[in-house]
């Protein structure tokens, strides 16, 4: 019985409607211990099928923004809901329609895991009550590692993995479970030329085929071109939130990036 109705839902049941899946209102989030927020009055809606780049200096509050909305944060201020569920509620319903690629994820090189291993990690917040993954889980596990070109290493250990081949492994952990919302933070961090090819087309397929991505990437030229829209932040706040071609050519994004954007 474990995994039964989690089949992934077919692509027409989710495709771009124009409803808002992520909302927030007003958000502030302050880390534990202290004193100043780490985001301020966030606003920012994001509807089904959108592919959103966030983008901004070194401490903006990129990685803290995507970990809001996984639910991991709590908000000290405003309101908020993802996929219908409330920020303050129901975060961990939130969280199990989510995929997380993690900024700087390193393991243990001697980690007794495979690489199919890491991608059956991304089951493990829906799994049934006897914790044992489906034959789908493991289908679509496979499934994953194929759709980022990795079904060759598969049985390697994990551990000894290329930065690259890790970061891909890692995008699909994310996908494997095909979910609503994808979170990418740095998704091309590691990678070559080559492979910031391979992993820009799979994250755009998944957007066409009705995800709703949100990108964090310092290369803003790896960003795929399906990315229309791009929120550019400083200091904990949203500065601009527009067109890809309005932000990549604003004075403020010059400004944070001193020039070096273009
Ligand atoms: N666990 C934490 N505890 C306290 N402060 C934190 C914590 N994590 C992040 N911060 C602080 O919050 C601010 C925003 O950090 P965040 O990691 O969101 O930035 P970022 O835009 O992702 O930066 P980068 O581009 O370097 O990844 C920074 O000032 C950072 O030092
Ligand atoms: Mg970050």
């Amino acid at each position: 019985m474990n995994g039964a109705g989690r089949r992934p839902r077919p692509i027409s049941s989710r495709s771009s409607s124009g409803e808002t899946v992520i909302e927030l209102r007003g958000v502030s989030t302050t880390y534990e211990g202290e004193r100043t927020p780490a985001l301020h009055g966030i606003d920012m809606s994001v509807r089904r099928g959108e592919f959103v780049a966030i983008v901004g200096p070194n401490g903006a509050g990129k990685t803290t923004l995507l970990e809001v909305v996984l639910g991991l944060l709590p908000l000290s201020s405003g309101r908020g809901s993802v996929l219908g569920c409330d920020l303050a509620r129901e975060r961990y319903a939130i969280r199990r329609r989510m995929g997380y690629v993690i900024q700087n994820f390193e393991l243990d090189p001697l980690a007794p895991f495979l690489a199919r291993d890491v991608v059956m990690m991304g089951f493990a917040g829906s799994l049934g009550p006897l914790r044992y993954p489906s034959v789908h889980d493991r289908e679509a596990a496979v499934e994953a590692l194929s759709r980022v070109g990795m079904s060759m290493m598969a049985d390697r250990p994990a551990g000894k993995l290329s930065g690259g081949e890790f970061q891909r492994l890692l995008l699909a952990r994310a996908l494997a479970t095909d979910p609503d919302i994808i979170l990418l933070d740095e998704p091309f961090a590691n990678l070559d030329a080559s492979a910031r090819a391979s992993v820009g087309s799979v994250v755009d397929r998944v957007n066409q085929a009705g995800a709703t991505v949100l990108m964090v990437s310092h290369d803003l030229h790896a960003i795929p071109s399906r990315c229309a829209r791009a929120v550019l932040m400083d200091r904990g706040r949203i500065v601009l939130d527009g067109t890809m071609e309005a932000v990549l050519s604003s004075r403020e994004i010059d400004e944070l990036y001193g020039g070096c954007c273009h």
